[in-house]
């Protein structure tokens, strides 16, 4: 067993760590999701739930929980173990049904008690190296709850921002009518008041509990929201396009740099959360796969 090396501001009395989403039922995406989960699809060479873990390492968070469906528990385990292998602690916590986005994470803190934490959407990408350097400091260096936000085509597709006077006025899920550009990222940082603030909230008009409730309880004047820059590719992979279109991304900057984008694994190692020899072990495991083959000419 890996001991954890926690780095001096998880080792603050404070209870820190990152949760993601990997419940639901996928429905947008059968039959493909009929047998599998979502997040258990290849995203060109590595399943979904690769890309999402690689956000929360790339914010040096060791702790994390993540959220599935009580049927998919087993193959999340087969796929992710208790982290070891990423010399991280994974705990795992089954949301019964799937009533909404803070329902999943009120029902991940009943078992993870995290005093501040990080939540990652489990069918979200981000690539950029700016980015993560910023998201490292805004969780550990400072006491905000925050939401991300970007500029996209298709805002209808997304919880998005209404503004005044250049300040947060309201937050709508999914427009029918034009608001702005503005969407929500799927990661958000948020503290130990959720559970109460869960409490307060009610399910909306489509029978879940939505996000952007739970942001309003918090107060939109007390919540930092964070513009992500073009330098910083974002993807919500939750349909057949998305897949499509993040997949062929993946595949053209490995194929042009010869590196892997969001590999748990290189990253672990480079946050010396696992050393060579852990690494070795691991392509050892896989031997003969493309995997194994492009993880080896990413650590050079
Ligand atoms: O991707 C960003 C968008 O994600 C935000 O702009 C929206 O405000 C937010 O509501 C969300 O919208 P989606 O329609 O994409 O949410 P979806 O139902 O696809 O769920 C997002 C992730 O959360 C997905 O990976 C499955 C997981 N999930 C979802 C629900 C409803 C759970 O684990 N449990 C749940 O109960």
């Amino acid at each position: 067993m890996l001991i954890l090396d926690l780095s001096d501001n998880q080792k603050s009395s404070m209870k820190t760590g990152g949760i993601l989403l990997a419940g639901g039922k996928g429905t947008r995406l059968y039959p493909n999701t009929k047998n599998v989960n979502k997040h258990l699809l290849p995203i060109y060479d590595k399943p979904m739930i690769y890309y999402s873990l690689s956000i929360l390492l790339l914010a040096k968070i060791k702790d994390i929980t993540i959220i599935c469906n009580p049927e998919d528990e087993p193959d999340y385990k087969n796929l992710l173990g208790d982290g070891e292998e990423f010399g991280i602690k994974i705990t795992y916590s089954k949301q019964d049904s799937p009533e909404g986005i803070p329902h999943a994470i009120n029902t991940a803190l009943a078992k993870s008690n995290y005093e501040r934490f990080m939540v990652v959407l489990g069918d979200n990408f981000l690539y950029g190296r700016e980015f993560f350097n910023s998201l490292e400091n805004t969780f550990y260096k400072s006491q905000d709850i925050s939401i991300y936000y970007q500029k996209v085509r298709n805002p209808e597709l997304y919880g998005v921002i209404k503004w005044k006077d250049n300040k947060i006025e309201d937050l709508i899920e999914k427009p029918k009518m034009f608001i702005s550009n503005d969407a929500v990222i799927g990661l958000y940082i948020f503290d130990k008041e959720f559970s109460d603030h869960f409490q307060k909230l009610k399910k909306s008009k489509r029978g879940e509990f939505e996000i952007i409730d739970i942001i309003k309880e918090y107060k939109l004047t007390n919540t930092v929201t964070n513009y992500v820059g073009r330098g910083t590719a974002w993807f919500d992979m939750g349909s057949s396009e998305d897949f499509f279109n993040s997949s062929q991304f993946v595949k053209t900057i490995q194929d042009r740099q010869g590196l892997l984008v969001c590999s748990p694994h290189e990253i672990s190692y480079r946050n010396e959360y696992i050393d060579i020899k852990n690494l070795k072990n691991y392509m050892k495991s896989i031997n003969g796969s493309e995997y194994s083959l492009n993880l080896s000419r990413s650590i050079g």
